[in-house]
């Protein structure tokens, strides 16, 4: 969800005239936030770009500033479907690598792609059934 974030694109509008490191926005001004860019930036996290879900559960070591990382947004119009949508990625994930071997194929380069949402491009996956499966 940091490092990439289904929904990397924010578009907003102020209510009231602004500024924002000196460039005044006046009421109404459409913006579009980029939520990549604070979620990796090195004075945000360490080591920024490397995937190490353990700096949310052990206490990070180094920067560690979790309100720059907003996948479901802020504020009023934050994502209400958030709980929901985390609870389902739990449930597909668990579910999916409980009952299947998942491998990649291939030697190609993944790519992401915009389309409303991000997603993968070129992934090539094997996906077969496990042989066993564990305690219920
Ligand atoms: C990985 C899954 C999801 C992501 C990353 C995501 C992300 C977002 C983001 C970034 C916003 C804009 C927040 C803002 O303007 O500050 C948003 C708004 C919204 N999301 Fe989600 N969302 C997800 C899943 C869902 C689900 C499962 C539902 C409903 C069941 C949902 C319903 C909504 C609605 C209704 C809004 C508009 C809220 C408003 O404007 O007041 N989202 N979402």
């Amino acid at each position: 969800m940091r490092l990439r974030p289904v929904a990397p694109l924010i578009f907003l509008e102020n209510k009231v005239d602004t500024s924002l490191a000196g460039v005044a926005m006046p009421k109404g001004t459409s913006l579009l936030l980029l939520m990549r860019r604070p979620a990796t930036h090195a004075g945000a996290f360490d080591a920024p770009e490397e995937f190490r879900p353990r700096r949310w559960l052990d206490g990070a070591t180094g920067a560690h500033e979790p309100s720059a990382n907003l996948p479901f947004g802020s504020g009023p119009r934050i994502c209400p479907g958030r709980s929901l949508a985390l609870l389902e990625m739990r449930v597909a994930l668990s579910s999916i690598f409980k009952a299947f071997d998942v491998q990649r194929v291939g030697a190609d380069v993944v790519w992401e792609r915009f389309s409303f949402t991000m997603e993968p491009a070129r992934l090539r996956l094997r996906i077969s059934a496990r042989g066993t499966r564990g305690p219920a």
